[in-house]
């Protein structure tokens, strides 16, 4: 592995299909409308594209539950259509990642659909199918992630089969050698269409207790959460034998030079950083979702900053994510004004930094109305604010009819703000946050010191966060107020350089070097600078 592959230099950014561009009036996002708007990417100046689950799929998880690995749904273009994709992508010097789902499938793939038929056939083994425990219940305690047991029985054949997600979504068997024999076939069938790598959907789940022991509960759970957090989920899934196969995975992908293996995995640093595998035999990306899970202050992102980089193996490349469509969109969580702090120091932390679609122009959350909730999370447990469609609704272009998405009825309703908040808007308007994230893919793609440059914290504690980036040939300094308030910005600042030493590279707030006689001492509330070292 050289020091500079694409996916450690590169930015990486996460279209939800169905809501990017619909191209044919059916009111859902499609391949055809992701190669529409390849202009505006690459203008933008990301790297690759990770595109959400394409395959035919009844979509009850909205395209999570895959009932064919090898072909795309007709509601996002067939396969010619994607490998026009493919070359659309390639030819403007882009990647493309697609979302491979290997922990569960539809429950009308044919595997599954031949699985249930009998105890006795020859896809029985490939579910996860148990006799119903001493009471005649479920075989144990395990939870669904979307709420209730995990379990569902099947009166046809008188055992249960286990679903992580939804009685919809079968878990495979992993253990099973021709379900990871079939898997890996699937990855070849897309790795040889030209696809840069996977994103690999849930990928701690693939190994489960080998004795199925009951989960033990949660202490900490709280009235109001969700119902899996009622239980710790110990034996369901993070199990030692993941990484023989994530290994086995990651040989495969080491066939096709230049391809990356990224896994989806939210678990405690300590229990993270293994998923790089032994010996970097696992994950090349085990995706870090701590800006999305920390505290928004200064000493919280401090010291997590400092915690993910001392546990990272020898070797192991950092990567930072700042939202995706599980998560309440960042504008939503902190703010407005604290995005375009988190857009900066996304974008020159040491790693590669992912984005999801739309967060470049500022889009929230948007209100889904009661009754038209789509998000058959939010369908099951309604109250509790789990549910994914206010940060899946439709990328916002310009101010015509339904911002430019769609002809047809989008599929989720669109943000009131649009007439403002759209991409032709914003990229006429010096100032915006889309300027801001287009000036800092800019910045980090000219000075690899911010990309694959060293690290190094100037602060512990107090409002503002600072940092170094570094290499033989630049040095940056990042100063992040995370306050509302101005704060001084020498104060318990270790910088090395004085301050006559800096060149205001870029405000968060538009400022330039010229608005400035003498060198600054201080931050508005909420603004973010980088400033370049003068030797
Ligand atoms: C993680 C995906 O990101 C999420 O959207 C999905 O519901 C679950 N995995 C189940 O596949």
């Amino acid at each position: 592995m050289s020091a500079t592959d694409w996916w450690q230099r590169g930015i990486i950014y996460h279209i939800y299909p169905r809501s990017f561009q619909d191209s044919n009036a059916d009111g859902v996002g499609d391949l055809a409308g992701i190669r529409r708007r390849l202009d505006y990417l690459g203008w933008l100046g990301v790297d690759a594209l990770w595109i959400s689950p394409i395959y035919p799929s009844p979509m009850t998880d909205f395209g999570y539950d895959v009932s064919d690995y090898c072909d795309i749904d007709p509601l996002f273009g067939t396969l010619a259509e994607f490998d026009a994709l493919v070359k659309a992508v390639k030819a403007r010097g882009l990647k493309l990642v697609l979302d491979l789902v290997p922990n569960h499938t539809s429950d009308r793939h044919p595997w599954f659909v031949e699985s249930r038929t009998n105890r006795h056939n020859a896809k029985r083994d490939w579910y996860i199918w148990r006799d119903p425990g001493p009471g005649g219940g479920a075989p144990n305690n395990w939870l669904s992630n979307f709420g209730g047991s995990a379990w569902e029985f099947d009166r046809a054949t008188g055992q249960y089969f286990y679903h992580a997600f939804l009685k919809e979504q079968p878990d495979l068997n992993w253990r099973n050698r021709e379900v990871r024999d079939a898997i890996y076939d699937v990855m070849r069938f897309w790795l040889e269409r030209g696809v840069d790598g996977f994103r690999v959907d849930v990928i701690w789940h693939l190994m489960k207790d080998a004795g199925f022991r009951d989960n033990p509960p949660n202490p900490a759970y709280q009235q109001g959460r969700p119902e899996i957090e009622r239980l710790l989920q110990l034996h369901s899934a993070d199990q030692p034998e993941v990484h023989g196969v994530i290994a086995e995975m990651r040989r495969l992908i080491e066939r096709y030079p230049g391809r990356v293996l990224i896994g989806e995995i939210y678990l405690p640093l300590d229990r993270l950083v293994r998923y790089y595998g032994e010996d970097l035999s696992g994950a090349h990306l085990p995706f870090n979702f701590q800006l999305i899970q920390a505290g928004w202050n200064a000493r919280t992102l401090a010291s997590m900053i400092k915690e993910y980089e001392a546990a990272l193996p020898n070797g192991g490349w950092p990567n930072w994510v700042l939202g995706n469509h599980d998560q309440h969109r960042v504008a939503t969580r902190i703010g407005p004004q604290q995005a375009r702090v988190a857009a900066m120091l996304l974008l020159t932390l040491r790693g590669t930094p992912t984005l999801y679609y739309g967060d470049e122009i500022g889009m929230e959350d948007v209100p889904i109305p009661t009754g038209s909730a789509r998000d058959p999370w939010q369908l099951r447990e309604p109250g509790l604010g789990v549910g994914r469609d206010p940060q899946r609704t439709p990328m916002q272009w310009d101010d015509s009819a339904n911002a430019g998405f769609t002809t047809g009825t989008p599929w989720l309703p669109l943000s009131s703000n649009y007439a403002k908040c759209n991409v032709e808007k914003l990229a006429a308007s010096e100032g915006s946050i889309l300027r801001l994230y287009r000036d800092l893919i800019d910045l980090r793609h000219r000075f690899p010191a911010l990309s694959t440059g060293g690290f190094r914290l100037l602060t512990e504690g107090g409002d503002i966060l600072a940092y170094e980036r570094f290499d033989e040939n630049e040095c940056f300094e990042v100063y992040l107020n995370l306050s509302r308030e101005v704060q001084r910005l020498d104060e318990k600042v270790s910088s090395r350089a004085p301050p006559e030493k800096r060149t205001l590279m870029l405000s968060t707030h538009g400022r330039r070097e010229s608005d400035f006689h003498a060198p600054r001492r201080s931050l508005e509330g909420g603004e973010g600078v980088i400033y370049k070292m003068r030797r």
